[in-house]
């Protein structure tokens, strides 16, 4: 069988029920888009079952997502939907590319949240784009911009307190979100919530908990993943 669709960390398949396909998380780590890679054994099942832990609390707290069920350790079912090409980006402290843009150090606590939008191209290297970029391009209407803010706020709000239960801080994260296949006017969240697509910082240490550590070399990669799993699963 051939997957519909692979990328850097995941795979996609089909299943009997066409509204649903199996997303498979591969042990691949991929960083400054793609031109750092590495292997991780456990790396797949780590960010499934700290995806499925968050999106279950998501799904709980009345935020729709894409997600059915997990099948295994490396395997869920998730509704089909259109992927939005827009990567949406919130930010609670300064790090990573902000600080690159903009010359200031990491670790500036923001006033509010900053929300931005790159394009989902790993070909152009997911470049910075505004609402009237998307617009233009039509990858989503003005008025699923408003939605898309309103949710990834909101996201931003329940992880952020999620976290900082099991003594992280979420300096920022990116979110992707699906068009339902079954009814395209409903968007939900979808892709993966881990350590890959989060920075997060031990309250207690300030130490790097995320995919920073394979960026910049720290070491204990995989350590630092299972560290965040423990700690959620302590909660629940
Ligand atoms: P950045 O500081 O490199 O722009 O990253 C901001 C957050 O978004 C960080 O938590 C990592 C995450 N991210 C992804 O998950 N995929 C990406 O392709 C990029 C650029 C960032
Ligand atoms: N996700 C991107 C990549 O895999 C960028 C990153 O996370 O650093 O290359």
């Amino acid at each position: 069988m051939q997957a519909l669709y692979e990328g850097k960390a995941k795979r996609l398949w089909a299943t009997e029920d066409p509204q649903v396909l199996r997303m498979e998380f591969k042990n691949d780590a991929t960083a400054f888009n793609g031109e750092k890679k590495a292997q991780f054994e456990n790396k797949g099942r780590l960010n499934n079952t700290i995806s499925t832990l968050i999106y279950g609390q998501l799904e709980r707290a009345g935020i729709p997502t894409h997600f059915v069920k997990q099948i295994d350790d490396t395997n869920v079912l998730v509704k089909k939907v259109e992927i939005v090409m827009v990567e949406v980006i919130v930010r609670n402290v300064s790090a990573g590319s902000y600080c690159k843009r903009t010359g200031q150090p990491e670790g500036q606590t923001f006033s509010q949240p900053i929300i931005e939008f790159s394009l989902k191209s790993d070909e152009l290297g997911d470049p910075l784009v505004n609402d009237d970029y998307i617009r233009e391009l039509k990858l989503a209407t003005p008025e699923e911009m408003a939605f898309l803010r309103a949710s990834a706020l909101r996201v931003n709000d329940f992880l952020s307190a999620l976290f900082a239960q099991a003594g992280l801080r979420l300096i920022d994260f990116k979110l992707e979100f699906g068009r339902l296949a079954s009814d395209p006017s409903v968007i939900v969240l979808a892709d993966e919530i881990s350590p890959d697509g989060c920075r997060l910082w031990d309250i207690a240490t300030g130490e790097k908990m995320d995919k920073d550590r394979f960026r910049r070399d720290l070491g204990g990669v995989m350590e630092a993943y299972e560290e965040v799993l423990k700690r959620l699963q302590e909660l629940s």
